[in-house]
């Protein structure tokens, strides 16, 4: 996996808070009532890449809790960062593969809420087969959802996004809350990745589904 470059604040954030609000991938069920000292309604982001929207979404709301999953270090870094800087007690960050983390670390029908912003696209059609959202991956992730938890995942390319709405339409645990692709929900912040997508001229496609 490449890491690209991190600069010294998101490393020196990295060293000093992943133990903090960081939580160690182990292959044994996490209490998430224990890990936030609270029992709330608890939102799964999977990769979160720098963690601005993660670290806005849980400002605004204080009365969620957010467990967000990236593999990217400096991105790791930065929402670390933030969530000191903004003194945050509602976010928990498990730096590893999001697939492993849920087959291993959640229970069933843990999560009130998923979102996941512009997973990476790879676009090169022999790449496509690298896609994190796939039938099996769909399937996972509903069953770790509580009935009425929403997904909510948005793509900037197109062909993802047809991708993403055949699947999820397929999975018979979720239903599209809106025909076909949903109107941009007001909650969700506008992304670093998403800005560079408008920038290149890209659409950008958000799809909602609940859990039946
Ligand atoms: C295109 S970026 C989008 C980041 C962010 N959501 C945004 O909109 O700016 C996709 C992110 O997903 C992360 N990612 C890809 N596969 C992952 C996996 N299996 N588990 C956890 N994170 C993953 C990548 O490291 C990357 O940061």
């Amino acid at each position: 996996m490449r890491q690209g470059r991190i600069s010294n604040a998101q490393r020196r954030a990295h060293v000093e808070l992943l133990s903090v609000y960081g939580v160690p991938f182990s292959p044994a069920p996490l209490d998430l009532d224990r890990l936030f000292g609270r029992s709330a309604p608890t939102i799964l982001e999977i990769g979160f890449g720098m963690g601005e929207t993660t670290a806005a979404i849980a400002q605004q709301h204080p009365e969620n809790d957010y467990l967000g999953v990236e593999v990217h270090t400096p991105g790791v870094g930065s929402l670390l960062a933030r969530i000191a800087e903004l003194r945050l007690g509602n976010v928990r960050v498990i730096q590893h593969d999001a697939v492993e983390v849920l087959q291993t670390m959640i229970a069933p029908a843990a999560f009130d809420g998923v979102h996941l912003f512009f997973p990476d696209p790879w676009p090169k059609k022999r790449h496509h087969k690298r896609r994190l959202i796939q039938a099996p991956f769909a399937a996972l992730l509903a069953s770790k959802m509580k009935a009425g938890a929403l997904l909510h995942a948005c793509t900037d390319w197109e062909d993802y996004a047809r991708q993403m709405l055949e699947v999820f339409s397929a999975e018979t645990a979720l239903r599209n809350s809106a025909s076909g692709y949903a109107d941009r929900p007001a909650t969700r912040p506008q992304t670093k990745f998403e800005r560079r997508g408008l920038g290149l001229g890209h659409r950008v496609w958000d799809l909602v589904f609940r859990k039946a």
